[in-house]
């Protein structure tokens, strides 16, 4: 193969860039020559596509966001429209893709090898919640960007005796509010995949209070419900005093970690080794200190469970 495109999809990370960076740089190094899609599948629709060399890659490592852009596209859910962005791709020349999303993304990456496109999908989410990989691109300098909102709220809630809620992003998952909450020290923690009882949690912030407790942090991921509402509930049934933030696309922005930039530039680095070496429909996860061939049949569509040992040690670890 001697002609692929990358393309970043759906919602932004922080390390798609980095990914992008790798996924060129090695694919030069083996001789071929790489396309930079604008603008997600949108882009591939339209045609907005353009050869990229090294130096169009250079000073892009350290920052958040996509410079090649990324959109949800509603034209790329149908037939037409796909047919449209392989005919696209045809007509340059281009045999396969690296694509970097989210699940939608990567069903979208399927459904373009349903069409004959060869790809290779990255997992790229804040949310880390891909089948096949221990973690994402961008989860972890979300969860970092959480923690250092949970830390600096820790301060004020302390000075006021308050009970503070931190909402984070998850919209189906709750890998953020877990992971962010547990190393926040957190005293509750609230996930989509755990059902709770807001009388339950009257009764132990009150009682955490009767133990001595002057303030609390509960962090809540927004797919289980709103910190705002439950704020007020708190207020109105325990009579503790409340703030809530909610902490929103600030967590899909920043420079990313070094755990990400590593992770992204070793899974692109896999991803297009494989994809000249003839192999398409995967995904390159990242398991066991490994990347990691998963067939796109087995990465999309399911969500990954949060670790019930991790969840339990938040519990633990807040009495
Ligand atoms: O998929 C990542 C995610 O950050 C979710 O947690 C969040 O609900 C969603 O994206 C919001 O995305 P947007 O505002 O781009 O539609």
């Amino acid at each position: 193969m001697k002609k692929i495109a990358v393309i970043t999809s759906g919602g932004d990370c922080p390390g798609m860039n980095a990914a992008i960076r790798a996924a060129v740089r090695v694919a030069l190094a083996h001789g071929a020559e790489v396309w930079g899609i604008r603008n997600g599948y949108a882009g591939m629709i339209a045609g907005d596509m353009k050869v990229l060399d090294s130096r169009s890659v250079g000073d892009i490592i350290q920052k958040g966001g996509t410079f090649l852009g990324t959109a949800r596209s509603e034209e790329f859910k149908t037939l037409a429209g796909r047919q449209k962005a392989v005919a696209n791709l045809e007509a340059r020349g281009i045999e396969g893709l690296i694509v970097i999303g989210g699940d939608g993304s990567l069903t979208g990456a399927k459904y373009l090898g349903e069409l004959g496109i060869k790809f290779v999908g990255l997992p790229g989410t804040i949310d880390n919640d891909i089948w096949g990989t221990d973690y994402t691109i961008g989860f972890d300098t979300a969860v970092n960007t959480a923690l250092d909102a949970i830390n600096k709220l820790r301060d004020t809630a302390s000075s006021h005796g308050r009970v503070m809620l931190v909402e984070v992003m998850g919209r189906n998952c709750g890998w953020i509010a877990l992971t962010a909450g547990l190393a926040g020290g957190a005293e509750i923690i609230l996930i989509p995949e755990e059902p709770f009882s807001q009388e339950d949690i009257y009764k132990q912030l009150l009682e955490s209070r009767a133990k001595g407790k002057q303030y609390s942090i509960v962090v809540m991921a927004e797919g289980a419900g709103s910190a705002i509402d439950l704020g007020k509930n708190i207020r109105a049934n325990t009579g503790l005093e409340t703030r809530a933030s909610i902490l929103g696309h600030i967590q899909r922005g920043g420079a990313p970690t070094v755990s990400d930039r590593l992770l992204a530039s070793r899974l692109a680095e896999t991803a297009v080794r494989a994809l000249l070496d003839g192999k398409t429909d995967i995904m390159i996860g990242y398991r066991n200190r490994q990347c990691v061939e998963v067939a796109i049949g087995d990465a999309v569509g399911k969500k990954k469970d949060i670790d019930p040992e991790l969840y339990h040690l938040a519990q633990v670890l807040s009495q």
